[in-house]
């Protein structure tokens, strides 16, 4: 067994009795999204910091715990609050946490997070569902000896976000009478936001979003064979496209404003990939 994977073993091992089920989808709330939790049934709270080596997120409106519970009678397991590669992890630390709700079983992963729309259709409190990504910006978290236990050495990105199930959130959204653009989301280190010469290179190369998170974690989730959704809430636009300098207050009111267009999106879709 690889050293990473008997951390991982480690870490899972120190909180598999407080798991109350194998969770069918895992989820993972962005910036300022986190109060989707409380939507969640028969909730059983896991803080990140009684986990063996698990990372802890250091991030304002990041409060870092897994939730598990029910969403109508669909298992899942949610992140509240994630780690970001700015905060001094190294990448595998950061997609630590996605792995191990593999390791509980659970098959479906649903990324969200608060992002920069930089494609002029975009405005703020727009929801866009992510039809790819661009990682070239960041080191990938597969650096390293492979884990072959969870996956193979190099692995197809072809089709990372599942067609199925983006027509199901398409589905959803329309039924809701919910607007869903699409995009491409690129992923930035961070911490600092984009110059206005980033974000016209970024829009260049086919980008609709940017943001400091996702890709990694859907690169982990890809590698290990998941079923991969993901959804930005555009809560501002990028450097450069607004008078306004940008700040992570407006990203976390925008959030707020657009929680329960956010919410119904979210829970009806998961009750509808079951
Ligand atoms: N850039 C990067 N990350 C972000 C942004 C942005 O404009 N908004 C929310 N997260």
């Amino acid at each position: 067994m690889t050293e990473m994977m008997m951390d991982l073993q480690k870490a899972y091992d120190s909180i598999k009795d407080k798991i109350p089920f194998t969770p069918d989808v895992a989820l993972v709330l962005g910036s300022g999204l986190g109060g989707f939790a409380e939507h969640i049934e028969d909730k059983v709270y896991i803080p990140y910091n009684e986990i063996d080596g698990f990372p802890v997120s250091t991030v304002v409106g990041h409060a870092g715990t897994f939730v598990c519970g029910h969403i109508g009678d669909v298992k899942i397991v949610a992140m509240q609050g994630r780690v970001h590669y700015y905060e001094g992890y190294s990448m595998d630390k950061v997609v630590m946490p996605i792995r191990i709700m593999k390791l509980m079983g659970a098959k479906t992963l649903i990324l969200t997070n608060a992002a920069g729309g930089m494609n002029f259709d975009f405005v703020p409190g727009d929801l866009m569902m992510i039809t790819d990504h661009i990682t070239s910006f960041v080191p990938s978290p597969l650096i390293g000896k492979n884990i072959e236990e969870l996956g193979t050495r190099f692995p197809d990105m072809s089709h990372v976000y599942d067609a199925d199930l983006q027509n199901i959130m398409k589905e959803t959204a329309s039924k809701l009478n919910i607007e869903l653009k699409q995009g491409v989301y690129l992923q930035t280190t961070g911490p600092n936001y984009e110059t206005p010469a980033e974000i016209n290179m970024y829009r260049s190369l086919g980008a609709d979003a940017v943001g400091m998170s996702t890709a990694c974690e859907a690169m982990a989730a890809m590698h290990m064979g998941m079923r991969i959704a993901g959804v930005s809430c555009i809560t501002n636009l990028a450097a450069g496209m607004n008078k306004t300098p940008l700040n992570h207050k407006e990203v976390g009111d925008t959030a707020n404003m657009i929680a329960d267009k956010f919410t119904a999106l979210i829970k009806n879709f998961i009750i509808n990939i079951k």
